[in-house]
């Protein structure tokens, strides 16, 4: 006899791992499984996120800025260090702890909120609209009937083709967490966000870091000014020698590490380099779920194709998180979570996309919420902006983090925020606020009349919103 669930969740990353805890939470009996094993061959809930994405890349961000910081910001601030020396194993290690600490807290919220765990590969065995039969191959085999399930498994890196991931010379984001010795010259495949968060970490290790972009602009996905900014200093300042347009013809291992034939406008170009990450996008993760048993409906890309509510073509089959349309960033799988088990218990479910935040953790950290002004001005949206620099801010100097500003664009008739972008220090907490404000469809002004603390970083948050009716105090 199989056992039983109100709801079964394929996948344990952030995506999965809330859906279930909060359907358990609603008085569902949920169920979650996932494969991820580690090392010592123990499950290791969380996903990607967990393992190798989100958390141990923060770990390895925040190791290698305080090396570089002891190296070359200190002096500054009149502390000399002498005898500086990188414990690379040591780093890993931590990095690793804080990815086990994680793991373990996930496994007790399981047990807190009465989620079964089942550790292996989910896949369906059968079913329809009264109920569904998911088979669990691992150590333990056995089938769980569900009436309800939910597909989390995630996404994969996207190699280049037919050049496959070995995890000693062409790395992925995970083997790109794990080099045992800082290389000399690490190149980079793809400029975008695990390209530059990566880049900086080895960068700052000592590595001379070369990536290679196919696109011609740098970062257009954010704000054409921040990418700017952004472009002068990782190129100029922090010495990332990023390079556009480039045409990725061959890419072959050898002794000395491994070679990268390119074009660049036609001209033929080489990259000799002693390890290569390779970080071109991911794609979605349906092997060995069963699709094409049941008929679920992928898309052409291969997501799992969803609606609005991310309700697939099956009855009771819902999908979340990096598997189905939408960016690829852990909060957006955890919104969709919530949502998912609070509509199969009967309730509301709420994501906005529009005020999904992006970040990205360089330093100075990037991050954004809302629409481009290049969106804006393409879209044929009248707008105000208002732009305050962290130079002119009291605590960023204080800091001695000086570099960025923040934007604020608004509607240019009714004053409602329509975007707000960042680059510099603390981005990535500065954000939450302008998210607040625009889910409460705030006006620049409401941020404007609001009280900010001094001291603050925040207080260049409050100066934007002044310099959209152009009245800041301190610019
Ligand atoms: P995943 O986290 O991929 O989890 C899917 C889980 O399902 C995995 O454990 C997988 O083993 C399991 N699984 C798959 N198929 C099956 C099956 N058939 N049976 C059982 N289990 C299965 N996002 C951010 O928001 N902020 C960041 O700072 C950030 N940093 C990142 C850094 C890196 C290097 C990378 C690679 C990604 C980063 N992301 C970040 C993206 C983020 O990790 C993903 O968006 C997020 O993990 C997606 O969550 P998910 O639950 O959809 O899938
Ligand atoms: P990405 O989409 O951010 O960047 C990939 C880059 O590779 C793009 O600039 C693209 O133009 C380039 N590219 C594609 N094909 C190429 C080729 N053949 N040659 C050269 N360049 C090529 O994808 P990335 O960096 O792999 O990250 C995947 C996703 O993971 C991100 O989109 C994001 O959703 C998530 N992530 C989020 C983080 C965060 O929130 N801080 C951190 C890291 C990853």
């Amino acid at each position: 006899m199989a056992t039983t669930f109100d709801v079964v969740v394929i996948g344990g990353g952030p995506g999965g791992y809330i859906a279930a805890i909060r359907a358990a939470q609603l008085g569902l009996q949920a169920a979650c499984i996932d494969e991820w094993t580690d090392v010592d061959g123990k499950p290791a809930l969380g996903g990607t996120r967990t393992n190798v994405g989100c958390i141990p890349s923060k770990a390895l961000l925040q190791s290698s800025e305080n090396y570089e910081h002891a190296a070359h910001a200190f002096a500054e601030h009149g502390i000399q260090v002498k005898g500086l020396a990188l414990d690379l194993a040591r780093m890993l290690a931590r990095k690793d702890k804080v990815v086990r600490q994680n793991n373990e807290g996930i496994v007790y919220l399981f047990k807190k909120n009465k989620v079964a765990f089942f550790h292996g590969r989910g896949s369906f065995a059968g079913g329809g609209a009264n109920g569904w039969q998911i088979k669990v191959t691992g150590r333990n085999e056995e089938t769980l009937a569900a009436q309800h399930v939910i597909i989390a498994t995630g996404s994969n890196p996207r190699p280049l083709p037919g050049v496959p991931f070995d995890d000693q010379l062409i790395l992925d984001n995970a083997g790109a967490l794990a080099i045992p010795e800082v290389p000399k010259r690490l190149g980079v495949i793809g400029a975008g966000v695990i390209g530059l968060e990566m880049g900086s970490v080895w960068r700052r290790l000592g590595a001379e870091v070369t990536m290679l972009e196919m696109l011609d602009t740098f970062l257009p996905v954010a704000d054409e000014s921040v990418a700017k900014e952004a472009w002068k200093v990782f190129t100029k300042d922090q010495g990332l020698n990023i390079v556009l347009g480039a045409n990725i013809a061959r890419v072959s291992g050898n002794k000395k590490g491994v070679s990268v034939e390119y074009a660049t406008r036609g001209a033929e170009q080489k990259l000799e380099c002693d390890r290569l990450i390779v970080c071109i996008g991911r794609l979605p993760n349906t092997e060995g779920l069963g699709a094409g048993t049941v008929a679920l409906k992928l898309d052409p890309r291969g997501f799992v194709e969803v609606n609005a509510e991310c309700r697939t073509n099956l009855p009771n089959v819902w999908a979340i998180g990096d598997v189905v349309r939408g960016p690829m960033l852990a909060h957006k799988a955890e919104e969709e979570g919530v949502a998912v088990a609070q509509r199969i218990a009967g309730q509301h479910g709420h994501v906005d996309f529009n005020t999904v935040p992006w970040v990205i953790y360089t330093a100075p950290e990037i991050a954004w919420v809302g629409k481009t002004e290049q969106q804006l001005k393409s879209e044929g949206v009248q707008y105000r902006s208002g732009q305050f620099p962290f130079m002119a801010n009291g605590r960023a100097r204080a800091l001695g983090d000086t570099r960025g500003f923040v934007k604020f664009l608004a509607d240019a008739a009714t004053d409602r925020l329509l975007g707000v972008h960042i680059i510099g220090p603390m981005a990535s907490e500065l954000i939450s606020e302008a998210v607040v404000a625009m889910e409460f469809r705030a006006a620049a002004e409401d941020v404007a009349l609001i009280c900010h603390a001094h001291p603050s970083l925040s207080e260049a948050m409050k100066e934007a919103a002044l310099g959209v009716a152009k009245r800041s105090l301190n610019f």
